[in-house]
């Protein structure tokens, strides 16, 4: 077992409650060995040769570990699921047929796993008919496996995790976000965040998306919040977030928002007063 404590996807997931749709079940089992097979891949590459490249920036790295596992994923899916459509982050598409597709960041924390900080995850989510369903985001470094199916509820290592509703007001919010790979964008995020910064507890950067949104999910952090992302980057942990309890969803379609349900709102007119809304010229945002 690569990582995770979860050792089958009945313990990531829990017991399906009665009346689950068994084709939720089949994905949320083809998920974990997706998932679990991306994450020895993560861990094998730390020991092995790094082969670095860049993409849409100078600071924006994939390595021939994040195309090793991604292959992995897809191999899974190629063997248990032949028919479904892929979305990968490094090129992996297909089209399917049977209303499911699949939603992969083979490696979601690149720069962190490059520089040797052990922040990094393999994030797998399954839509049905565009609604995801079914998401596992492992943190091989810790062991940790985060899972979630659509009613479920959301799990860590196969325990219910609820985020952490009551704790805090805005003001005493510990709050994370990330930043894009464009220095123009990057110019803009920092100065909205001249304006969250005095406005909350603290804010944290730990460079994986998916984990921050399973962070939130877990009551770890009390909001996340960032501009820009693509699906891959978020479709499990805005499942694993919701499941938990928690509300995560674009802010008028750009800026992903994930709170406990009494942040949610606070944070998103902080974020609106701070211009997170009204990007520069030539920072479009990819987010759907
Ligand atoms: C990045 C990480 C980072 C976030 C960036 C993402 P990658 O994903 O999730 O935390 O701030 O926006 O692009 O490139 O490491 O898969
Ligand atoms: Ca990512
Ligand atoms: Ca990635």
């Amino acid at each position: 077992m690569p990582a995770g404590d979860a050792r089958s996807a009945e313990v990531a997931f829990g017991p399906p409650p009665a009346g689950a749709d068994q084709l939720v079940i089949d994905l949320a089992s083809t998920a974990f060995e997706a998932a679990v097979a991306a994450a020895g891949v993560l861990l094998r590459g730390i020991t092995g040769d790094l082969d670095i490249d860049t993409k849409s920036s100078a600071t924006d790295m994939v390595s021939n570990v994040d195309l090793a596992s991604e292959a992995a994923v897809a191999e899974v899916l190629a063997t248990r699921r032949p028919d479904d459509a892929v979305l990968g982050e490094e090129g992996t598409t297909a089209g399917g047929t049977t209303g499911v597709r699949w939603v992969v960041d083979p490696l979601d924390g690149t720069t962190n796993y490059l520089f040797g900080l052990p922040q990094f995850a393999v994030s797998v989510a399954a839509e049905l008919d565009g609604e995801t369903v079914v998401g596992v985001v492992i943190d091989p470094s810790r062991n940790e496996t985060w899972t979630a199916a659509r009613g479920w509820g959301a799990r860590l290592n196969g325990t219910p995790v609820r985020v952490a509703a009551g704790r805090s007001t805005l003001a005493t919010a510990l709050v994370a976000t990330g930043f894009g790979y464009q220095a123009q964008r990057r110019a803009w995020q920092a100065q909205v965040l001249t304006r969250i910064l005095p406005a909350v507890r603290d804010v944290r950067r730990f460079g994986a998306a998916a984990l921050d949104l399973c962070w939130v999910g877990g009551g770890r952090f009390d909001a996340y919040y960032e501009w820009g992302l693509n699906p891959w980057d978020l479709a499990a942990g805005e499942l694993i977030c919701r499941e938990a309890g928690g509300r995560a969803e674009p802010l008028e379609g750009r800026v992903i928002v994930a709170a406990t349900k009494e942040l949610f709102g606070p944070l998103c007119e902080l974020l609106s007063e701070a211009g997170a809304l009204d990007p520069p010229p030539g920072t479009e945002p990819r987010l759907w």
